[in-house]
């Protein structure tokens, strides 16, 4: 499976939230280069659990922008961000008892979930948070 590769397509020019999305591509392209290398599956399972874990930390700081910001179309990209999280508790509650490693497929879905949320619906937010000041 190819890397993904930051490009400025993806800026959302905020700088806390483009760091936000470029660690996360991070860890998916490490998890994706670990597999072939025959990583144990509990240290796998603990590194998607992070990568879960961080992109809620990341929604809730788009979140909290919404919020703070009145941003109109808040509603509609926060139930992509819940039904995203519910897609993945399944995948959590077995790799919490270090049952399954991640799939190739797994990753996929998170790197292809990732850009595709990052090049549609985050990127609607750019325009109404630069009016609003925030960079
Ligand atoms: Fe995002
Ligand atoms: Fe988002």
């Amino acid at each position: 499976m190819a890397l993904i590769i930051w490009n400025d397509t993806l800026s959302v020019k905020v700088a806390e939230l483009d760091g936000q999305h470029r660690k996360l591509i991070a860890m998916i392209n490490d998890l994706t280069d670990a597999i072939p290398k025959g990583k144990g599956k509990a240290v796998m399972g603990q590194t998607v659990q992070g990568l879960i874990d961080y992109a809620k930390i990341h929604f809730r700081t788009e979140e909290k922008y919404f919020a703070q910001l009145g941003y109109p179309q808040a509603a509609r990209h926060i139930q992509e961000h819940e039904a995203f999280t519910q897609k993945v508790t399944g995948f959590e509650a077995g790799s919490a008892q270090g049952q399954m490693g991640p799939s190739i497929q797994l990753l996929q879905f998170l790197g292809d979930w990732l850009i595709q949320h990052i090049l549609k619906t985050d990127k609607e937010y750019v325009d109404f948070f630069s009016a609003k000041g925030l960079k």
